[in-house]
């Protein structure tokens, strides 16, 4: 059977899939790995599956001469130098359309929970400082008949458009590759440049993968672009917002408000931000429910397996000669995806 490390317990049925198939090696520590031990645990192994947390570099696949396969257990790879992968004929891959709907749901509940102020209400209330109904007790802002700016339409973007229907919202995107019509018409959605959308937009949401070119692509300049009264809600990757620039924003009443699921610097977070009352924060905990958890280990195990098998994974990140990048084993899949972008 061949070896596989993997470097942080995942949802059981992922786990048991990869058992039935190959010799585990499993970090029980429910913690990151140190990048020696990720080393000693990938040496003489076939493939890896990891998490957003584990850095993948050249180094890392260096220790490894025996490694076809890196399953990455998330949508997002910036984790992984898929360049230095490709080179030595690794297959790179990602866990795409499952957790869809869970983050955009997620994106939902952190701007709902900026604009009604909930934790600021909720901390107040559990502090016993609640002395009765007031007027003007944690005023918050509607939600409804306001624009939602959409930065990044792809999976999540265009699934935070469909959940906005309920609300009567203007909705304002801006993407490498505008939607079709059709498309822009069944989101009720209009392209607009960054700068437009920065603008004129309430609620600005960001959904962009991080890539150079979306490294602080929200800094001090497009916090000073937003209205007065906008709120920013990030749950794609911290470093597309400059952090220390946002809290300057929200310190400074630059903007009205932020509700934030990932950092630059996880687990850190930038001075001052844990301390504002106009940010709303959670963990990096968008994808975090257990059904979607779950198919997540699903399809990174099935990704993994299907390449130690010789096969397509069903989503492949990188094309490797001799194996190519086409649309994946999908019906391999016994769980429905949400088509690609
Ligand atoms: C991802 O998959 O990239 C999310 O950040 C974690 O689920």
């Amino acid at each position: 059977m061949p070896r596989i490390f993997v470097t942080r317990i995942i949802p059981e049925p992922g786990l048991d899939m990869l058992r039935e198939h190959c010799e585990i090696e499993l970090n029980m520590a429910d913690r990151v790995l140190l990048k020696r031990e990720l080393i000693e645990g990938i040496r003489d192994k076939e493939g890896l599956l990891c998490l957003l947390t584990d850095m993948i570099d050249e180094e890392v696949m260096n220790a490894a001469p025996c490694l076809k396969v890196i399953s990455n257990y998330a949508v997002g790879y910036n984790n992984i130098d898929v360049k230095a992968a490709t080179v030595r004929g690794i297959q790179v891959t990602n866990t795409p359309g499952v957790l869809t709907e869970t983050t955009a749901e997620h994106t939902w509940a952190l701007l709902m929970a900026a604009a009604r102020r909930i934790p600021e209400a909720d901390r107040f209330t559990r502090q016993g400082k609640f002395r009765g109904w007031s007027p003007t007790l944690f005023l918050g802002t509607d939600i409804r008949g306001k624009i939602l700016g959409i930065v990044g339409m792809g999976r999540v973007g265009r699934a935070v458009a469909r959940m906005a229907s309920g609300f009567d919202l203007k909705i304002l995107y801006t993407a490498r590759q505008p939607l079709d019509s059709a498309s822009e018409e069944a989101h009720r959605a209009h392209f607009a440049p960054l700068g437009a959308l920065l603008c004129e937009s309430d609620f600005i949401t960001i959904h962009v993968p991080l890539v150079p070119e979306t490294f602080h692509l929200i800094g001090a300049g497009e916090l000073a672009a937003m209205k007065s009264s906008a709120i920013l809600v990030n749950t794609s990757r911290g470093p597309v917002v400059d952090e220390k620039a946002l809290a300057k924003a929200l310190h400074a009443g630059v903007i009205r408000g932020a509700a934030l699921d990932v950092y630059e610097d996880e687990p850190r977070l930038a001075e001052g931000l844990a301390d504002l009352p106009n940010v709303v924060l959670s963990p990096h905990i968008a994808s975090a429910t257990l059904e979607t958890r779950s198919r997540m280990a699903y399809l990174a195990a099935l990704n993994l397996l299907s390449v130690l098998k010789g096969e397509t994974p069903p989503h492949p990140v990188n094309e490797i000669r001799g194996r190519g990048f086409g649309a994946g084993n999908r019906e391999a899949l016994s769980q429905p995806l949400t088509p690609d972008p």
